[in-house]
């Protein structure tokens, strides 16, 4: 595979002054070149600004590949579509981990890691009764999963490769299972304990809705949808959270509080909460004869109201995740029997109008991965208030495969952003009498 190599430079020059730097300019596998600008301060004394990370690219990366404009993911060169059609989420953890599919041994030390992981330390159960029934369960995960470093010792040490190893799939292992616990605990509902002869998703539904008064059968074609929507959102390289994970470990930080710090940033409405508003839009909408009036509010620039599950900041195109994730809809809802679910025909309508519209054309505002997951989730038994907390249990494997790489870099550098300072200049302390 190429290697991103110095092969051009690009000169930044001073109107006022004609002074002018020379900076390289450097060539990824694909997506557009960077313009490497760390020795700027000591060539010109000058930062560049870049508050949101709008142009900058924060790292060097080999897991995931973004084009918004052609509406293409691939993780380690594989298009989203084909992974969600023919593996599973703990191939594509693994690969996305690793770097590669797992061949059929791989295949099997994997998973019997995975399967073997699921258990959480009894002591840990105790954290939850120290939460009130009616936290917010992202807020109940970021306090466990942060806890997991106090329980944990032997996987903390970020320089030793085999401990690395050992708290990534003991995380990918143990979300599902500290998820379940989360749901279960705001139900007043007994914790399930992982069953080893489940597969991952299909223990995460009878740990989600089991309860130990009788047998619990996981019905498959379910379980094969919640595997895929777990690929769906098992990574998409530098969002909010994986940076976040990224900055927190690049100070040395144990994995499980990096993880932690991931799941902070996942909750903000922002980033992993739009499947729920999604789903309370189309509640709010109710039927088809609204969508008229919600168009008009959405195209209105003195309203706020936005369609939720349309657009987003990298993909000027169809998400392709979205995509697949219309189809699950429709295979979870028919065989559920709810294939004439109102809300449903109102997001079927809702999105025909909406793409046929030359305001969301010309923007290029197309479903996101988001529209359809809502839906999906509600019909599966699953309450608005665990999505985020689902969409978090998938991501883990996005966050270790990122922890780990920028963890194994040779030599790692502290995430250390600078300012544009626009505050008040060096004064004299004044005391207390003589202040106004
Ligand atoms: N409905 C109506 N108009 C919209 C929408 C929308 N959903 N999204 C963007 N626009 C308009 C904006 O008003 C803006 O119009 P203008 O050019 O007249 O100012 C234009 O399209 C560009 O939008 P921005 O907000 O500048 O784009 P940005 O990249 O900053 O925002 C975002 C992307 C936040 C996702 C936005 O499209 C949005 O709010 N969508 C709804 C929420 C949502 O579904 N979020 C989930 C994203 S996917 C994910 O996080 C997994």
């Amino acid at each position: 595979m190429p290697q991103s190599s110095p092969s051009r430079t690009v000169t930044l020059t001073d109107d006022t002054t004609g002074e002018s730097w020379k900076l390289e300019r450097r060539s990824g596998t694909m997506g557009p070149d960077v313009i490497d600008v760390r020795p700027l301060p000591r060539l010109s004394g000058l930062l560049t600004f870049d508050p949101g990370f709008i142009s900058t690219g924060s790292c060097e990366s080999k897991i995931t590949f973004v084009d918004g404009d052609q509406g293409i993911l691939l993780h380690r060169g594989y298009p989203i579509d084909d992974l969600a059609e023919n593996s599973t989420f703990l191939e594509v953890a693994y690969l996305l981990l690793m770097g590669d599919l797992p061949n059929a041994e791989q295949s099997t030390a994997w998973t019997h890691n995975i399967t073997y992981n699921t258990l959480v330390h009894e002591q840990l159960i105790k954290f939850y009764s120290g939460f009130r029934r009616d936290a917010h369960p992202m807020a109940v995960m970021c306090g466990v999963v942060g806890a997991l470093s106090a329980f944990y010792h032997d996987s903390i040490n970020m320089q030793d490769p085999a401990q690395r190893a050992k708290a990534c799939y003991r995380l990918i292992a143990k979300m599902p299972t500290l998820a379940a616990m989360a749901h279960k605990y705001a139900h007043g509902q007994p914790f399930m304990y992982p069953l080893n002869s489940l597969n991952y998703a299909a223990n995460f539904l009878q740990m989600l809705f089991a309860v130990p008064a009788e047998p619990y059968e996981v019905n498959p074609i379910l379980a094969r949808a919640m595997d895929k929507i777990l690929i769906l959102h098992a990574d998409h390289e530098q969002n909010a959270s994986t940076s976040t994970v990224r900055l927190a470990s690049s100070s040395g930080a144990n994995p499980f509080a990096c993880i932690a710090a991931g799941i902070a940033s996942l909750g903000g409405p922002a980033h992993g909460g739009a499947n729920e508003a999604v789903l309370k839009m189309l509640t709010a909408l109710e039927v088809p004869a609204n969508i008229p009036e919600a168009i008009r509010r959405a195209k209105d620039p003195n309203d706020p109201f936005r369609l939720m599950g349309f657009g987003h900041r990298v993909y000027k195109n169809y998400d392709p995740r979205a995509r697949i994730m219309r189809r699950i809809c429709h295979e979870v809802l028919g065989t559920l029997n709810l294939a004439n679910d109102p809300l449903l025909q109102v997001a079927v309508e809702l999105e025909q109008i909406a793409l046929s519209d030359p305001y969301f054309i010309e923007k290029k505002l197309y479903p996101n991965v988001d529209f359809y997951t809502g839906l999906t989730l509600r019909a599966m038994g699953i309450p608005p208030s665990m999505f985020t907390v689902l969409f978090a249990v998938a991501r883990t494997a996005g966050w270790v495969a990122h922890w780990q790489e920028q963890s194994s870099e040779s030599k790692p550098k502290i995430g250390r952003p600078r300012q544009l300072y626009t505050g008040p200049t060096a004064r004299s302390f004044v005391p207390m009498a003589q202040r106004g």
